[in-house]
């Protein structure tokens, strides 16, 4: 495919206009409520040993809440990374220590990096007219994606409609974007970004995904015969609820935000909710933690919406969950080790997939199915759409390796997206 959209990135701001920006982003931070995440810190862990990582899973569970696996533990050939609160490191430090357990420190300062964050959106915050103008080398608040949908609608009404699928536990509506040439219930491809809230570079991939969509339809014969076939769906703010949270209060907010009776802990891991093993290992039980599965199979409604339309379409023949960060390719299963009966297929269009992908930035993914690459994960996304009959099911894990983890500078956004 050509011409990707580069999107009205002008000159930085000016020095004077850095400090007035700088200013007006701690006034608007300060009176959302928003999180201070001064002096907290990203820890990276390489363990030795199986010994080593039960050494870190305990500390999962002495440190509730505390400690957030960004990285959990997962095997001794990868590493394990964990945001550390600024009033529990001299702790945490010392536990790893007394351990054994070597560490680094890949993010000094966690606030340092959501400062500039917040600087750089408001220098590129403009309120775009047109999705030429629109700005996809930068992150955007929920309001401005819908707002984007709106307007990419607009252009294009013979190849986009906007669908809603359902509304989130808070009441937002759930969208979906169609792109399609006509014909009646055409095959289709699913595209999902956003189902954890704070791996902000999927969103703002499923913006450029859009535009690019709609940009290369007639133009790149790939996608203009994908096109002249099939139908795509994208829903680009899966978890629209705690997409709005981590703008509002919290930008490491993974979780949906539905309350569970009896605790005060809020939220369930939308990627532990379909009904696919859900409820075996690979979940956590624990509503106050980042991987608990809710309180049934499709309990959330942001999950349950997404398979009432599945169910529905009932021709759907890929199925494309995306999340970051770790540089992977994944297949099912996640929840049984079993090996998929398709798991030969769907190797060989990962090994082609990453190989063009890296052809692009000479970025490297891994690939293999869930359970075997990273650690068991039941009701999982893809191992529900596998058992629907979708053979095409596909994670990806976006940029980076961990330097950045889930607070990519916006610059790496379009060739992230790219790829
Ligand atoms: C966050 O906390 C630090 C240190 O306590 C303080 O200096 C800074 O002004 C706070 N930032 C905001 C936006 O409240
Ligand atoms: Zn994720």
């Amino acid at each position: 495919m050509q011409g990707a959209p580069g999107g009205g990135v002008g000159p930085g701001p000016s020095p004077v206009d850095r400090w007035t920006l700088l200013v007006f982003s701690f006034i608007l931070a300060a009176a959302l409520g928003q999180m201070n995440f001064t002096g907290d810190q990203v820890l990276r862990v390489l363990a030795k040993n199986e010994k080593q990582l039960s050494v870190l899973r305990d500390l999962e569970g002495l440190k509730l809440q505390k400690v957030d696996f960004w990285r959990s533990p997962a095997r001794p050939s990868l590493p394990v990374d964990m945001r550390v609160p600024f009033s529990e490191l001299k702790d945490i430090k010392a536990y790893l220590e007394s351990h054994g357990l070597a560490y680094s420190i890949m993010i000094k300062d966690i606030q340092a990096l959501l400062d500039e964050e917040q600087e750089q959106m408001f220098a590129f915050r403009t309120g775009a007219r047109s999705t030429d103008t629109f700005n996809y080398a930068t992150y955007h608040t929920l309001e401005e994606i819908y707002g984007f949908m709106d307007i990419l609608v607009a252009e294009h009404p013979q190849l986009v409609s906007k669908l809603q699928i359902g509304n989130s536990y808070e009441g937002r509506p759930i969208y979906v974007l169609k792109f399609s040439t006509g014909g009646n219930s055409r095959p289709a491809i699913w595209i999902d970004t956003g189902i954890h809230s704070r791996e902000w570079v999927t969103q703002a991939s499923g913006v450029w995904f859009a535009k690019r969509i709609t940009q290369d339809y007639g133009q790149d014969s790939t996608l203009t015969a994908i096109l002249d076939s099939m139908d795509i769906f994208l829903e680009i703010v899966t978890n629209p609820d705690g997409f709005a949270f981590t703008h509002n209060k919290n930008r490491m907010w993974r979780k949906t935000r539905s309350l569970t009776e009896g605790s005060s802990c809020v939220g369930a891991d939308p990627n532990r909710n379909w009904d696919a093993g859900f409820g075996m290992p690979g979940a956590s039980s624990n509503p106050c933690t980042e991987t608990y599965r809710g309180k049934f199979a499709n309990s959330e409604v942001e999950v349950k919406s997404i398979v009432d339309f599945v169910k529905n379409h009932g021709n759907i023949k890929a199925f494309i969950s995306i999340h970051s960060y770790s540089q992977l390719l994944l297949y099912p299963y996640g929840y049984k080790a079993e090996v998929a009966p398709d798991q030969a297929e769907l190797d060989q269009v990962a090994k082609s997939a990453v190989t063009a992908l890296s052809s692009l930035y000479g970025t490297k993914f891994q690939y293999g199915s869930i359970i075997k690459t990273i650690y068991q994960a039941s009701g999982n996304t893809i191992d529900w759409s596998y058992s629907q009959g979708i053979k095409y099911s596909f994670t990806f894990e976006l940029r980076d390796t961990g330097r950045y983890g889930f607070l990519l500078p916006a610059s790496q956004i379009v060739p992230t997206a790219h790829e």
